[in-house]
């Protein structure tokens, strides 16, 4: 039986990856400062800890383990990104992380590690036309990312290359592309647009209106998680070490978004455009790369993904409200 570590399993990808690497018939310990909310518990353990400190890291990376899966990081969507008042926090945080882990990784001779690397390291000059924005993995060099937390990922990319090179350890590293679905953060200040468009939908009175930043012509394109975690396994089956990106190609403006969210809810909603931390004004997937390297690509709708998350947090929003309050 083969035996996984994924770090970050209290979190979004990191609770799917590991009801995957289960039902592929993997023994798999989690390791994350917080327990998932959502998920019940599948790893056969799971250990609380914090990876920026080395111990806990030495801890929980054991000599008996096949794979890790490096998903830990200080991580939001832009009102948490791109606002710049987390920046030290985020590059502190995240690359402590995967120091840590990488160092463990070595000293007990794990042979392979997968790292979730982010599209938020493509240049912004290549991300100025919201219809035509260029995120082809060869285009990161020159390197001029829009974020701190963009930077902070091109140099970890860089470091686990450098483990790979230096140490022997396979490394296996995909760019995210926004990658949404159920039991992804939906509420709190870190949730992606989504998410985030769900959740306003989902609250506002028919005949109302929803907020969105921006003058709602910024384009993006968004990732239904399920097509993640398949991206993930068969990025670490193959020989590639990437980088390459996991994302989708069906590029979308946020009003237009935002107007799916509406037809799917079946309520009739204006939309108001307001000022809100932005980003880069074009995103999307390109997936030459990983449909040369990897014989596949992500194929599912867009709406397909949406409906499936929209249905999710109206549930949340439900269980929300009908919580006890506390005295
Ligand atoms: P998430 O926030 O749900 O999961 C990250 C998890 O890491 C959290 O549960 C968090 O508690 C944990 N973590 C943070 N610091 C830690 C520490 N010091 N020790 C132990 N655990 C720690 O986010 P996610 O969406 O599941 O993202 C997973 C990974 O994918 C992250 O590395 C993120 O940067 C990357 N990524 C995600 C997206 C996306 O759209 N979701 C896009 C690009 C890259
Ligand atoms: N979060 C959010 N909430 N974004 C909104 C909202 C809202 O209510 N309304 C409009 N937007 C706009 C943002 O201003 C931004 O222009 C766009 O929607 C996308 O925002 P996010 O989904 O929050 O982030 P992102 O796509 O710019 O970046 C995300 O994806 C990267 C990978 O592609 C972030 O989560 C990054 O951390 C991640 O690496």
């Amino acid at each position: 039986m083969k035996k996984a570590l994924v770090c970050g399993a209290g979190g979004f990808i990191g609770g799917h990856l590991v009801n995957r690497l289960k039902s592929e018939g993997y023994w798999v310990r989690g390791v994350d400062v917080k327990e998932n909310e959502y998920e019940n518990r599948n790893a056969d353990e799971f250990i609380l800890g914090d990876l920026r400190d080395p111990a806990v890291a030495d801890e929980v990376i054991t000599s008996d383990l096949d794979e890790i899966y490096q998903l830990a990081a200080d991580m939001g969507g832009a009102g948490f990104v791109f606002t710049g008042t987390n920046d030290a926090a985020i590059m502190h945080n995240s690359v402590l992380c995967n120091l840590n882990v990488l160092e463990a990784a070595k000293n007990k001779g794990v042979k392979r590690i997968f790292y979730s690397s982010s599209a938020c390291m493509y240049p912004e000059h290549n991300q100025m036309d919201p219809n035509n924005p260029k995120c082809s993995e060869e285009s990161a060099y020159p390197a001029n990312p829009d974020s701190e937390y963009g930077w902070e990922k091109l140099f970890s990319e860089r470091l686990f290359l450098a483990y790979q090179k230096n140490h022997g350890i396979e490394a296996r590293i995909a760019r995210f592309h926004n990658i949404f679905g159920p039991q992804g953060t939906w509420d709190g200040g870190r949730e992606k647009a989504p998410a985030a468009v769900c959740r306003k939908v989902a609250m506002a009175e028919d005949g109302g209106s929803i907020e969105i930043w921006g003058d709602g012509k910024q384009t993006r394109s968004f990732l239904i998680v399920d097509e993640c975690v398949e991206g993930i396994r068969r990025l670490m089956l193959s020989d590639f070490s990437g980088p390459v990106n996991i994302g989708s190609e069906e590029m979308i403006s946020l009003n237009d978004f935002a107007k799916m969210v509406i037809d799917i809810s079946g309520k009739s909603l204006s939309i108001n455009n307001i000022p809100g931390p932005l980003g880069v004004r074009g995103r999307n997937s390109d997936n030459h790369l990983i449909q040369e390297k990897l014989g596949w690509a992500p194929s599912t709708p867009l709406r397909k993904g949406v409906e499936k998350t929209y249905d999710w947090i109206s549930e949340q929003i439900q269980k929300k409200v009908l919580e006890p309050v506390e005295a």
